[in-house]
């Protein structure tokens, strides 16, 4: 047993998964746009991974876009069995980096495609439906023409299980009418704690809750309750970040990103941190900073 074993297992579509997965958004380069620095580095992350346990890898072909699949398939590719490839789709990228949405039937038929071939797959696992933010966050709206796009995928046989990201309340139980929704992605961490009810509703009907920015994503957490918790555990704060999360509820599915090995073995190294009660009430400080 390696030490991610000791996260658990949740059952992600039809396969149970180590609950520490990881999440390649990392892999590309900056600002998830074109070549890592060092391709060498990457793939030697994903292959530590799934050597230390990781059987759940969060990615979509719009990081790069195209390079962190070509990364994973040069990495890893023939797959495990036991491996669970989740990737998102409803964007794509312009020519300066930008994110522009992409959910016309045809765009989403692609994105399937494009993942398919560069992953090199004849079917995806579980495909995201990723909705876009606003300046408030998700974006409200209905997902149904989407939605029902990636169903049509998915009865062809392209696509195994759906899963959404970016969304609210509204559009889960949306959702839950067209297709049947096996995780759902948004952001939550420590210190950003808007979807406390949906993760606890999620729970009651066995879907996954995977939280990105696990470890506050492109601004890192940092509070002083985190750091005095840390240094008496003798842990790392981002392991405590971690710790929490896999506490916090049984459905939730961790997917930190890291580009650097040294990270990654210390993020699957919080599968060893047991945190007491009393230590969960202290963190719960951190969620007071949400707002700042
Ligand atoms: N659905 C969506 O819209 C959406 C949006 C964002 C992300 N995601 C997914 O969620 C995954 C996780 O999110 P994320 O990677 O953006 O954010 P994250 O996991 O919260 O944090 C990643 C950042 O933390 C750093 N880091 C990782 N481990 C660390 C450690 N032990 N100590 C110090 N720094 C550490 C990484 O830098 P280093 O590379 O230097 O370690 C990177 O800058 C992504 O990989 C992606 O698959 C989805």
């Amino acid at each position: 047993m390696s030490n991610s074993d000791q996260a658990g297992t949740f059952i992600l579509g039809d396969r149970n998964v180590n609950r520490l997965g990881y999440g390649a958004m990392q892999l590309a380069g900056k600002g998830v746009f074109g070549p890592p620095k060092d391709r060498d580095a990457a793939v030697a992350v994903l292959r530590e991974a799934v050597e230390a346990g990781v059987n759940h890898i969060d990615t979509s072909d719009f990081y790069g876009p195209h390079v962190t699949n070509q990364i994973i398939r040069e990495a890893l590719h023939p797959y495990p069995d036991d491996l669970v490839i989740v990737t998102k789709i409803g964007a794509m990228r312009g020519a300066d980096g930008s994110w522009n949405p992409a959910f016309s039937a045809e765009q989403l038929g692609q994105a399937v495609h494009d993942n398919l071939r560069n992953l090199d797959l004849d079917t995806l696992d579980v495909v995201n439906l990723r909705i876009m933010f606003d300046v408030h966050g998700p974006a409200e709206g209905s997902i149904e023409e989407p939605l029902t796009a990636l169903a049509e995928l998915q009865r062809k046989g392209l696509v195994r299980h759906i899963g959404l990201s970016n969304v609210t309340p509204a559009q889960v139980a949306e959702g839950k009418r067209i297709a049947k929704i096996v995780c759902v992605q948004n952001q939550y961490n420590l210190a950003h704690r808007q979807d406390d009810a949906m993760i606890d509703d999620l729970a009651r009907d066995g879907i996954a809750y995977v939280p990105f920015f696990p470890l506050g994503g492109f601004s890192p957490l940092q509070s002083s309750t985190l750091s005095e918790v840390a240094q008496r555990l003798d842990a790392t704060p981002m392991q405590v970040a971690l710790a929490w999360l896999l506490r916090r509820a049984p459905n939730i599915l961790l997917i930190p990103g890291t580009s650097s090995v040294a990270h990654l073995r210390e993020n699957l190294a919080a599968a060893e941190l047991q945190l007491s009660d009393a230590v969960m009430t202290e963190l719960e400080g951190v969620a007071g900073i949400r707002s700042a």
